[in-house]
């Protein structure tokens, strides 16, 4: 239903939108104003540290409907983060579980990590619900661990995906 995909500059109203929404402003910023451009060719090509992909809707012309990141790759430890933003006219039809399913096939069939960790602020409910439908099982409560856009200290839950059952 949808697809990871590289960048395209014709993505840019789209990755607009989606950083100018409050929530990913809150819990997912991207960057300043304006640097949407020179965000996307930064974060398009594969590198030892991050796989970001444009998830793609073919049922809507190959619009982007969100971004999904495996990132924080530590290959001696065979872990990595992943992250996941939709594009708030694209939400509430399950493009960051998808994405997110579709992006551990990728980082499996790859063999890049043998664990992917997703963190997300307690009070982010949503992000909770993906994490669980993408198969990241709730592994703790982690308090006062990251500063979001808000600048404050959030209590983060730590899911984890392991990729090699
Ligand atoms: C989190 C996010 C990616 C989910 O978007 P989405 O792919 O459209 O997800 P959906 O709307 O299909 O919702 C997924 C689940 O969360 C639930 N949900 C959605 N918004 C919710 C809210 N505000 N409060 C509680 N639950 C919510 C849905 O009911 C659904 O639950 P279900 O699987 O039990 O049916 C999107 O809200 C977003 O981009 N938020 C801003 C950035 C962000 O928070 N990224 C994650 C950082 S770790």
């Amino acid at each position: 239903m949808f697809e990871l995909r590289r960048f395209r500059p014709d993505d840019d109203a789209e990755l607009t939108a989606l950083f100018a929404d409050p929530a990913t402003r809150l819990w997912n910023p991207g960057p300043a104003d304006g640097g949407v451009a020179a965000w996307r060719e930064s974060i398009d090509a594969p590198s030892d540290e991050h796989r970001t992909w444009a998830v793609d809707d073919p049922a809507a012309g190959g619009r982007l409907v969100g971004v999904v990141s495996v990132f924080a790759v530590d290959r001696e430890q065979r872990r990595a983060e992943i992250g996941f933003r939709t594009v708030p006219a694209a939400r509430g039809r399950g493009v960051a579980a998808a994405a997110a399913a579709a992006a551990c096939a990728r980082i499996a069939a790859e063999g890049l990590v043998d664990r992917i960790e997703l963190f997300h602020a307690v009070e982010n409910v949503a992000s909770c619900r993906v994490a669980q439908a993408a198969g990241f099982a709730l592994v703790a409560t982690v308090p006062a661990n990251y500063r979001y856009g808000d600048g404050e200290l959030h209590d983060e839950h730590l899911h984890r995906r392991d990729l090699t059952r």
